[in-house]
């Protein structure tokens, strides 16, 4: 693979919203353009999807113009991210019309929520397919090359596509994406993916640990475990997870925190992250397992939602306010020094000010170093769209998410703040998107600090000493 390109285009204010084209050109054969939206196991996925298509001889490519087959990679958590799909067809529509032969297909979330209803709404798309189909992607294009339209949208009790070794398209060399479940059984009721990503199931941790040895044998320092809830991960040679607990014996069964331990012993310079954590399942056995092992970042991306314990409830959450405060206190009990994120989300359904307050509260007891925050969007077909009315008006959803940003920016520069004047061991992952004689890395914590180049390089463990910073990102100097 030659000529590899990425960019990546800031198209939301949100972890969701990052769009890859991921892209090498040469050789011959047909060329595969993909895009990506949504969450990062979305863009783990388009690794999976590149390999399937590049084992049938594909090369992919940057150039939309150029391309034979066109994916985009959809995303369906919120109506905007479906928009900005849509607005994404309307270009492809003007490329096809240059070269009528192109194939186009959409996959992942919004493919699978709409299934054949797409191909009526989008004329111009010949490919549906949902996330457990990406193996019949070969099958499919040659069916669209017929002219017919082509779906699979079978959602897998089984399928982790364990066996195939993601291409590296989009990445840096230092930085990967595991996925090690798919799926989610929790059916938080303002949620879509349940519906989208199908039953939970846990991947061969043989696999996952063999994954990460070949990562870190080609160069890679630094490995994500992926899951919509990593604590829930058990692997018990295979199936679901109910059909692993119905069994009542667990003797010989791998969970969360052992998993991390078996990816940290691959080697002590493989930094070890994963995304994400669920407050009601994450165990104190993972928190030690951070604290064992000095690889393992110290990083939780612990979702709240709300700080109201009436409106968790009827978002089917499975903790109270209370319950998560515990939790962040065992955090900083075990993992003293570790960075807490979350996500939270306006406006739910019958959310009143007083409980809206109540994460404003929240958000001031916990202090987290990040966010991710949004509007409520009603989702169709999930849990609240089918019991609750959607009454809390857009400017109020829309007033009550300022607020929270507002007090999130505060925590933020607060959070840089605390850690000026300290040496940050710091993994580069590349230059600087300001200035090239800058290069750029994220500390344990996940914080993004930036530095003077000097003569270090993309995957060199640098100690910086930090003494700025902005509310999004650290600055120093290397220390010896
Ligand atoms: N599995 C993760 C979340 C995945 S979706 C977890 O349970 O925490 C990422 C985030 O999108 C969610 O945490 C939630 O904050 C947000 N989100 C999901 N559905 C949404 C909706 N209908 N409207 C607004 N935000 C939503
Ligand atoms: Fe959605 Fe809840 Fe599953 Fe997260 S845990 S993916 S929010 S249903
Ligand atoms: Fe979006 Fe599907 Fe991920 S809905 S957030 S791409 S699991």
């Amino acid at each position: 693979m030659e000529n590899q390109d990425i960019l990546t285009k800031d198209i939301d204010e949100t972890r969701q919203g990052e769009a890859l084209e991921m892209a090498a050109k040469g050789g011959e054969g047909k060329k595969l353009y993909i895009e990506s939206y949504g969450c990062q196991m979305n863009f783990s996925d388009s690794e999976i999807i590149a390999s399937v298509l590049i084992d049938e001889g594909f090369e992919t490519t940057k150039n939309l113009e150029e391309a034979d087959v066109v994916f985009v990679n959809t995303c369906a958590i919120r109506d905007n991210a479906e928009q900005r799909v849509r607005g994404r067809l309307d270009i492809f529509r003007k490329a096809k019309k240059a070269n009528p032969d192109m194939v186009i297909g959409v996959m992942g979330c919004m493919a699978e929520r709409l299934k054949t209803k797409l191909l009526e709404e989008e004329k111009i798309v010949d490919i549906v397919v949902g996330p457990d189909s990406y193996r019949d992607l070969p099958n499919l294009v040659r069916v669209a090359e017929t002219g017919q339209k082509a779906v699979n949208v079978l959602l897998s009790r089984e399928e982790t596509y364990a066996d195939i070794n993601p291409v590296r398209l989009g990445g840096n060399g230092v930085t990967a994406f595991i996925s090690i479940t798919r799926g989610c059984d929790n059916m938080c009721s303002f949620c879509v993916v349940p519906f989208t990503r199908g039953r939970e199931r846990s991947r061969d941790p043989k696999t996952i640990v063999e994954e990460a040895r070949q990562l870190f044998e080609s160069g890679y320092r630094e490995v994500t475990l992926l899951g919509q809830n990593v604590d829930s991960y058990l692997w018990g040679g295979g199936g679901l997870k109910k059909d692993i607990l119905a069994k009542g014996d667990l003797t010989g069964t791998v969970n969360f925190a052992e998993l991390l331990v078996m990816v940290a012993e691959v080697d002590p310079d493989l930094r070890v992250r994963f995304s994400t954590s669920h407050p009601k399942d994450m165990t104190d056995e993972v928190l030690h397992a951070m604290a064992k092992y000095e690889n393992i970042c110290s990083y939780i991306h612990l979702p709240v939602q709300s700080g109201n314990t009436r409106v968790l409830d009827i978002m089917n959450r499975g903790y109270s306010r209370e319950w998560y405060l515990k939790r962040i206190e065992k955090i900083r009990e075990i993992v003293p020094d570790c960075g807490i994120s979350t996500d939270i989300i306006t406006g739910f359904c019958t959310e009143t000010e007083e409980e809206h307050q109540d994460t404003l509260t929240l958000m001031q007891l916990v202090k987290y170093d990040f966010a991710y925050m949004f509007k409520y969007s009603e989702r169709p077909g999930t849990l609240a769209a089918r019991k609750f009315e959607d009454d809390i008006p857009e400017e109020v959803k829309g007033r009550r998410l300022s607020e929270v940003i507002d007090i999130q920016m505060q925590n933020s520069l607060e959070s840089n703040r605390k850690d000026l004047g300290k040496v940050h061991r710091v993994l580069v992952e590349g230059t600087s998107r300001k200035s090239e004689e800058k290069l750029q890395g994220r500390n344990p914590q996940n914080k993004v600090i930036v530095f003077p180049r000097e003569n270090y390089k993309v995957g060199d463990y640098v100690n910086v000493f930090v003494d700025d910073c902005t509310s999004a990102t650290l600055i120093g100097t290397a220390v010896k």
